[in-house]
């Protein structure tokens, strides 16, 4: 499947139109997640993911086109990319120069403040701040709405950080041609009463994944029995979440978080073969918000593509949770984060 876009999509803008731009972005954790794609290609999703912005680990990307190089110059935290992670960025920019109908090359470095590999999702962040900088730096006149599409082409849960707080990515339409789907699959915010959210993130492995999300991602939607029934049970956690997150029931957005990625890792367990990302130490931990809730500690987990576990509780008891983590995975570390702000262009970077 492939979209062209219409030139009324990419028309110069005055920002960063001195062919430079720098960005920030933050990195989101789903409460439903994305999992499985229904086009590889164009990054669509199965179904609809909704998340929460962090504020902790800003990934910041500069991009600068130079008209007189013949390749993209790019590099990850003061190292030159390589290999897969450079190739993601390299088609990302030929998207761009397309859209923009520039050829420059560019120069980007990126600097990274996410754990890279640990499950915490760095490649949303990525390419959230990729995506208004490259936008900028290449003239297009881009909405948060249609930066939120150009970034899901880079990675799928990045369409997600462009917005701040609370955000859904609506997986969209295959009803008309490839372009309405693609233009049909973006990201926004939610609106939500005021439920004080914290997440404590448990990092008990910080080392590198067993097996890529995208490569797990494609083998449970190719060979797991249980796929299909929680893609459609996710669809219908999403619509009690939006009810639950407008009328500030932290309990019911906490119970449906938990059981949406348990949901998620259970399909993964099912795969042929299994994908299993949760470790003896996550399960420890699981163990323990279990024991915060019989307290009367509202407190729930969610696991992403790695060990780690974030709880979802309220600012006013991330202390407290903290502590408890911190006591069943005395080899990690705990950090609490907030709620954070949505991708934006840094004022001057032009
Ligand atoms: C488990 O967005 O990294 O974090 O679109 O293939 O780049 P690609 O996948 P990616 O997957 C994230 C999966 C997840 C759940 C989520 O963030 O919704």
């Amino acid at each position: 499947m492939s979209a062209d876009y219409p030139a009324t999509l990419g028309h110069a803008t005055e920002r960063g139109s001195g062919g430079r731009a720098t960005a920030v972005a933050h990195p989101n954790i789903a409460l439903i997640k994305y999992w499985g794609k229904r086009d590889e290609h164009l990054i669509l999703p199965r179904a609809d993911s909704l998340s929460m912005t962090l504020d902790l680990f800003p990934t910041t990307t500069r991009v600068h086109l130079d008209p007189e190089a013949g390749h993209d110059e790019v590099t990850l935290n003061g190292r030159p990319a390589e290999g897969e992670a450079l190739r993601r960025v390299v088609a990302f920019l030929n998207l761009v120069r397309k859209r923009a109908g520039l050829a420059s090359k560019a120069v980007v470095a990126s600097e990274n403040t996410v754990p890279t590999g640990a499950g915490l999702a760095s490649s949303a962040s990525g390419f959230a701040a990729l995506a208004v900088a490259a936008a900028a730096a290449y003239g297009l006149g881009l909405d948060a709405t249609a930066l939120s599409r150009l970034a899901r082409r880079g990675s799928g849960s990045a369409a997600r950080s462009l917005f701040g707080g609370f955000a859904v990515w609506h997986a969209g339409t295959d009803s008309g041609t490839a372009l309405q789907a693609d233009l049909s699959s973006y990201a926004e915010p939610v609106p939500v009463s005021d439920i004080d959210p914290a997440l404590v993130i448990a990092v008990v492995d910080a080392g590198p994944k067993t097996i890529p999300s995208r490569a797990a991602m494609r083998r449970t939607v190719e060979t797991s029995p249980l796929y299909e029934p929680w893609a459609v049970s996710s669809g219908d956690d999403l619509r009690l979440m939006r009810a639950a997150l407008l009328a500030g029931d932290f309990e019911t957005v906490g119970e449906i978080t938990e059981r949406n990625a348990l949901g998620m890792h259970a399909t993964m367990l099912a795969a042929r073969p299994a994908v299993r990302y949760l470790s003896p130490a996550t399960l420890t931990v699981l163990d323990r918000v279990l024991r915060l809730r019989e307290d009367g500690v509202p407190a729930y987990a969610t696991m992403d593509a790695g060990p780690n576990v974030k709880v979802l509780c309220r600012r006013a008891d991330a202390e407290r949770v903290a502590e408890a983590v911190r006591d069943a995975a005395p080899s990690g570390s705990v950090l609490v984060a907030k709620a954070g702000p949505g991708a934006r262009l840094l004022p001057g970077s032009g």
